[in-house]
Formats: structure tokens, C-alpha cells, sequence
């Protein structure tokens, strides 16, 4: 999410930075002092060899090299694939050029079509979208919500999930935020009472939170091929068809279920909560259910002056997840409408944080802690509740995403925290896999989310890693640690980033969406930006985080991003240590110094973001960017990786050592689509048949509006198909 020139500030914008922490041993600055002063005198310090110590580092691959170590696995037995069809040998459409323009381009030969804008009626009877921004609040429980965020495309068959059904399915996607000022009649402000011009009184009228909560959340769609056999369409009034939203019950399971830590007013048994929030990435359980995410869910909040009634502990907790004493929420203000009654006084009040009670059943301190999980949603059962998982952990959750399931073995899935200097999760559940539990629905959530092992990675400077478990009583997560006394695992849990910063984790520049490549197994993630490496003390440039570009007087940071990546060891994702390399520099191509993945301007790109592995291994790969803008707006690139160590040993303009991937080309990586001016290209999903991929434009520039009908310029997805109705990147299109 990226601020953008034609609309104010908001939540969604501002990027959280609350790490205090120096997650970094002393030797290891020491070292990194020594070897930029030893690089700084002519020398690079130390050898490849002894930097990457016993790690192989093999030439790069060749496409038509029958040796290559790549194979594909295909124990993934939950992913919906076509069997035979396999990953092309290369990329042989013609690149889309860089573009400011107010349309989307694709590359020759496909079609790309919007649809499903923000304010659909997901169902008859409710007045299509109009621009006067005075549709009823009540009326978007019915309609598609606003910045369309990640998603995934459930094949159905009867009413059933089918992996490989392509003529019918459940589109779900998340409504990550709104742009308040397209949405309601007065924006962040409220009318005089004599309605004249409205002035900003820090007070917002309750209707138009209402339509923000209520444009916030999931859209359940269900989508039917056309008649003419391309691309879907909605089926209006489908029983499928359903919201959920920021008011929604949701059920807490896991450890944090029932902890004195998300007691509240609304239910001082703390088992439930209201409202699913700030859903970014998404991700799809192995059984078939969606994985929804709480990314900024700190923006809808807000705290007074309560630190008195606190405990350092408690205190430490809400500062740690960026709510401060004196944090002031972001510009929702959805604390603040005039409440006539005690009911819209709690409707209202569960966004303030501020214990004002004599305890947590009396007010909404404890609001805040009940959001930021991964939150599991069953879209074939419509009557089924969001289940918030909070054996995941508790951080700014971009999305989700499992490793290939193999009989009789743990479920791993990977995760990111979105924020500068935050870190990457996995959770390993207790229970081994069964493909029987596929199409289990919410009961198959319950046997593998809600117990488990949540990791925190730790990327060591020698391009190995390992994870450190974020247990109660392990690894000095207890009551002695004097930050923050951890008193259980409900505690761990909640304060996840603390326990990560007690076991040492590696702070990375913002770790996006993470993805698995059903070819090696192998997990990548992007690491969209951090203005910070190597700017802050606190943030050093590191071998995984390499990158700090200071041209002249500007001190940008990591303006462009990267990709890492990782091999568990012995192909074990539930193993404690692996390999890493740097897939991918994102950087303008003409940026030479920073440009160490050879990018050109077919293929160059600033701030990857969304991360996609469709099943036959094509990686998709999406952008969010404020740095390269001018240039050519957000896109989406597909690209062909090879493996962890195809590359070879570099040195960084800032001086860093660290290991990159095989070189770009027009054969492995090239941009295939690029969005609106003003936009973020953000969830993808395919089709199970490969003919039809599905992304999302948030936030379009003004200019988008007249596209989209009307003249507001509405988030929406766009449904990309081949003019000859083939599938995308077959292999036999040139
Ligand atoms: Fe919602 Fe980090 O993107
Ligand atoms: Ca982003
Ligand atoms: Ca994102």
C-alpha cells in the first residue's frame, strides 16, 4: 500500500515501525564493521567461499539443461493442477513496455476485462453503484467492499469444493481498507449542524464508519463461466454470495482462546470478537478453506492516557504493536461518532483501546489484542463464523501460505509481518497431514491451526538460517523476561513480535506476500522496501537485507525491495535450519550500482509485493511502488526461478556481502502486465484450468474512474484470458 499523489493519508498508508529492538549479536556488527571498512579500502573483505562457508554454489541454470536439479515433485496433492501441463521452458510473450498511462495494458494476445468494482450488489434488489456516495451503510453488507486485496478461486462442483472444477467456483477476496473520501458523503468530516460546508471536528458521523466497517473484511462471489466459455461472471443472488465485514462475529480458537488477554465487553469469556480487519494477502488452507489475513489492524484503533492502569508488561505489549499512550489512531477516527444510545455507544467504543473501566469486561482495552491473526473462512459454508487462529501468532499478517502436504507429516505454512524491520513466521501443526481431510471445511482448521509450533527465522550473515521456536518456557520466553513476563502461551501468542525479539529473530525490510514453488519446494518472500536499512542505527544493512541506496543527499534506504528465498534442510519444511539466497534485486534497470540482478527494461520493477507460484511452477510476481512510479506504474511480471545457490557471491553499493540468483533475462522474467496510473496490482489467483488469471487494482488514479462507470475511481478486479481462449503462457504461444 503505497501513499499516493491524488488522495490524503490513511491507514493503510503508513507503514508501522515499532522494533525497538537491536536484533543483532555484537559480533556480528563487529564484523560487519570490519568487513565495510576492509571493502571501503579496495578490498571485498571476505571470499566467497568463506563468506557462504560450506554452501554449494553452482553456475547459473540452463532452461534446456536436462540435468537441471529442478523436478518437479508433485506431492502436492491439495493444489489444483492440470497433471500434464508443466512450467514453460521460457517466456515467449512480448514484454509490456513501462506506462503512466490511465488504462491497463497486458501483453499481446490476451484480454484484460474489470469487473466486480467496489459497491457490486453481490445480490438483486439493492440499486447498482452510484457516485453520490449516499448509498446506505447498511447497504454494503450486500455489496463488494472496498481495495480489493488477496484472493483465491475455489473450484465448485455441486456445492462442494473441487480443486479442479474450472466451470463454476467461489471467488473470495479480502477488502484490505477505505479511501474514506470516495466513500462517504463528507470524507474525515462531519457537517455543521446546519450543513454548511463540512469542517473536520475530529467527530465523524456514525453512517459513514458504518459504510467504512462495513467495506472492510471478504466478499464471497460466486462466478460462473460465460456463455461464450471466457472468463466468468457473477451469479447474482447465489447463495453463496455473502460478506463479511469489520462488524462480523468472529470465533477465537487456539491457545489465545479464552485468555484473560482478549477479554472484553462484548464477550468477557474472551472466545469471541467482533469484526475481521485490514485483510491483505490471502491464502488457501490445504483443505480448501480461505486463509484471510489482519495486516494494519492498528489504523482502525485508538489509545488515551491509560498507561497508569497498565502493568509495564501490558504496556510494552500495546506499544510494541506501534499503540502508544499518546497514539492518536490513524485518520479513521471510527471511535468517535456521537452515540445516542448505549448500543451505538459500543458500537463505537470497541475501536478505543483506552481502559477506562475498573476491568476488561467494562470497556475495550483488550479490543486490540483480539485482532492481527490469520483467520480461516469455510466460503462453501455460509452460515459458518471467521475463525481467527491464533496459534499463528499475533503481527501485522500480510498472507499465508502452506508447503506441498505429504501423508502423515506436519502442515507448514509460511508467513510475513508486514512493518519495517519485522520478521517471517512459520507455524508446523501437531497433527500430520491426511488427504482425507481434504474439503473438511473449518473441523480439518481445527485439527491443524489451532496447535502447533509457531518459528521465528533468524537469516545468519553466511547465507544459512534456522528457526527458534516461540514456546512458553523455551528459550527464555517466561515470566523472567523483564520487558515483557511471559506468563503463558496466550501471552507468546499475542505478543509475538516481543517473543521474536527475545529469541533474536532477523529484522527484514518488510516482509510481504511469501509463496511456495510446487517445483523445488522452496519458499520465497518478498521484502517489498525499508526507507530505513542501513539509514537507522537500529537497522544495519545485513547479508539478507543488503541494500542501502544514498544518492547525493537522499537516504532512500532499500528504496527498490527483493526477493529472498530458502531451501529447508534436506527438503524438510518442518526442518529448524536451511539455505538462503537473494532471488531477486528489484531496482529501475538504468539504477546501475543497485541493479544486481541484470534487470532491462523489460523486466524491471521497484517494490515486488503480491508473490504467486501458480501450480505449475510460473511465479507471478506484483508490485507496490512509490519509488519508480514516474517511470512506469505497478504491474505484475511472470518469471521462471531456478534454485537457491544458481547464482553467485556479490558486494553491495552499501558495502554488504550476500549471495544473489542467476542472472535475469527475457527468457526467465518479463512484465506482462501493468495497471492504471495510481494503482497497486495486488491477489492474484488462476483458474484451475490456467485460462483464466484474476488480479486486483486498489487504489486507481482518478483518472480510472470513467472505466469503471462513474467517475469515482474504484478499486476492482481484473480478469486476464488469452483472446484465443487458451491457457495463459501455454507453451506452444509465441
Ligand atoms: Fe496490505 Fe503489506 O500489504
Ligand atoms: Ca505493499
Ligand atoms: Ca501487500
Amino acid at each position: 500500500m503505497t501513499l499516493l499523489n491524488n488522495k490524503q493519508p490513511l491507514a493503510h498508508e503508513v507503514v508501522e515501525d515499532s522494533n525497538p529492538t537491536d536484533n543483532i549479536d555484537f559480533q556480528t556488527i563487529i564484523s560487519r564493521r570490519l568487513n565495510r571498512r576492509s571493502i571501503l579500502k579496495g578490498g571485498t573483505g571476505l571470499t566467497a567461499a568463506a563468506f557462504f562457508g560450506a554452501l554449494p554454489l553452482v553456475g547459473c541454470s540452463d532452461d534446456d539443461d536436462d540435468s537441471s536439479p529442478i523436478k518437479n515433485t508433485d506431492n502436492n496433492a491439495a493444489i489444483p493442477a492440470q497433471g500434464d501441463l508443466k512450467r514453460p521452458e521460457t517466456l515467449k510473450f512480448t514484454a509490456v513496455a513501462h506506462s503512466t498511462a490511465e488504462t491497463m495494458s497486458v501483453a499481446a494476445g490476451y484480454k484484460a476485462e474489470m469487473i466486480l468494482p467496489l459497491g457490486t450488489p453481490l445480490i438483486s434488489g439493492i440499486d447498482d453503484w452510484k457516485d453520490n456516495r449516499e448509498q446506505s451503510a447498511e447497504s454494503f453488507e450486500w455489496r463488494m467492499g472496498d481495495n480489493h486485496d488477496g484472493m483465491w478461486f475455489f473450484g465448485k462442483n455441486g456445492g462442494a469444493y473441487d480443486a479442479k472444477a474450472s466451470d463454476n467456483g467461489l471467488l473470495v477476496m479480502n477488502h484490505e481498507y477505505v479511501n474514506s473520501n470516495e466513500l462517504s458523503p463528507f470524507g474525515y468530516y462531519v457537517t455543521q449542524d446546519d450543513n454548511a460546508a463540512p469542517i473536520f471536528k475530529n467527530r465523524r458521523l456514525a453512517s459513514d464508519v458504518r459504510r467504512e466497517v462495513n467495506c472492510h473484511g471478504v466478499a464471497v462471489v460466486e462466478m460462473k463461466r460465460r456463455s461464450d466459455g471466457m472468463g466468468y461472471e457473477m451469479v447474482t443472488d447465489s447463495k453463496y454470495n455473502r460478506r463479511l465485514t469489520s462488524s462480523s462475529t468472529a470465533q477465537l480458537t487456539g491457545p489465545v482462546a479464552g485468555s484473560d488477554l482478549v477479554k472484553t465487553k462484548f464477550d468477557p469469556t474472551g472466545f469471541q470478537t467482533r469484526g475481521i480487519n485490514n485483510n491483505c494477502g490471502a491464502g488457501l488452507s490445504p483443505w480448501g478453506t480461505y486463509l484471510t489475513t489482519e495486516e494494519n489492524f492498528l489504523g482502525v484503533f485508538a489509545r488515551g492516557q491509560d498507561a497508569s492502569q497498565l502493568s509495564d508488561g501490558q504496556n510494552y505489549g500495546r506499544e510494541r504493536y506501534g499503540a502508544t499512550e499518546d497514539f492518536p489512531g490513524w485518520e479513521y477516527l471510527w471511535h468517535t461518532p456521537e452515540a445516542k444510545d448505549a448500543k451505538i455507544a459500543d458500537e463505537f467504543s470497541r475501536w478505543d483501546m483506552t481502559a477506562v473501566g475498573t476491568s476488561a469486561a467494562d470497556d475495550y482495552r483488550n479490543g486490540f489484542n483480539t485482532f492481527g491473526y490469520i483467520t480461516e473462512i469455510d466460503p462453501f459454508d455460509q452460515n459458518s463464523m471467521p475463525q481467527k487462529r491464533t496459534a499463528l501468532g499475533r503481527f501485522a499478517h500480510e498472507n499465508c501460505a502452506y508447503a506441498p502436504v505429504e501423508q502423515g507429516k506436519p502442515v507448514v505454512f509460511y508467513m510475513g509481518d508486514d512493518a519495517r524491520g519485522e520478521y517471517i513466521y512459520k507455524f508446523v501443526s501437531k497433527a500430520t497431514w491426511s488427504n482425507s481431510d481434504i474439503g473438511g471445511g473449518l473441523k480439518a482448521g481445527d485439527k491443524y491451526l489451532n496447535d502447533g509450533t509457531l518459528y521465528v527465522a533468524i537469516f545468519n550473515e553466511d547465507g544459512s538460517g534456522e528457526w527458534k521456536a516461540l514456546v512458553h518456557s523455551q528459550n527464555g520466553l517466561d515470566a523472567s523476561n523483564t520487558v515483557l513476563p511471559f506468563n503463558g502461551q496466550d501471552e507468546v501468542l499475542v505478543f509475538a513480535r516481543a517473543a521474536a525479539d527475545v529469541v533474536g529473530a532477523t529484522k527484514m525490510d518488510r516482509p510481504e506476500w511469501v509463496s511456495v514453488s510446487p517445483m523445488t519446494g522452496e519458499v520465497y518472500v518478498t521484502l517489498t522496501n525499508n526507507k530505513y536499512r542501513g539509514v537507522r542505527e537500529d537497522q544495519p544493512v545485513s547479508a539478507s537485507n543488503p541494500r542501502s541506496y544514498q544518492a547525493g543527499e537522499k537516504a532512500a534506504g532499500n528504496d527498490n525491495g527483493h526477493i529472498i528465498r530458502w531451501a529447508e534442510a534436506g527438503g524438510d519444511h518442518a526442518a529448524m535450519s536451511f539455505e538462503w539466497d537473494i532471488y531477486l534485486f528489484a531496482t529501475p534497470y538504468d539504477l546501475t550500482a543497485e541493479n544486481l540482478s541484470q534487470l532491462n527494461d523489460s523486466n524491471d520493477l521497484s517494490s515486488p509485493d503480491g508473490l504467486y507460484f501458480d501450480p505449475r511452477g510460473v511465479l507471478w510476481i506484483q508490485t507496490d511502488d512509490g519509488a519508480y512510479t514516474d517511470t512506469s506504474s505497478c504491474m505484475l511480471l511472470a518469471a521462471l526461478p531456478g534454485k537457491v545457490s544458481d547464482g553467485t557471491a556479490i558486494t553491495t553499493s552499501a558495502g554488504q556481502q550476500t549471495r544473489v540468483g542467476m542472472p535475469a533475462s527475457n527468457d526467465n522474467i518479463k512484465r506482462f502486465f501493468v495497471g492504471p496510473e495510481g494503482c497497486e496490482v495486488t491477489g492474484i489467483t488462476m483458474a484451475p484450468d490456467f485460462k483464466t488469471l484474476f488480479i486486483n487494482i486498489q487504489h486507481p488514479g482518478n483518472t480510472w474512474g470513467a472505466i469503471a462507470g462513474g467517475s469515482t475511481p474504484r478499486s476492482a478486479t481484473v480478469m486476464i484470458t488469452r483472446e484465443d481462449g487458451d491457457v495463459i503462457l501455454a507453451e506452444s504461444f509465441v
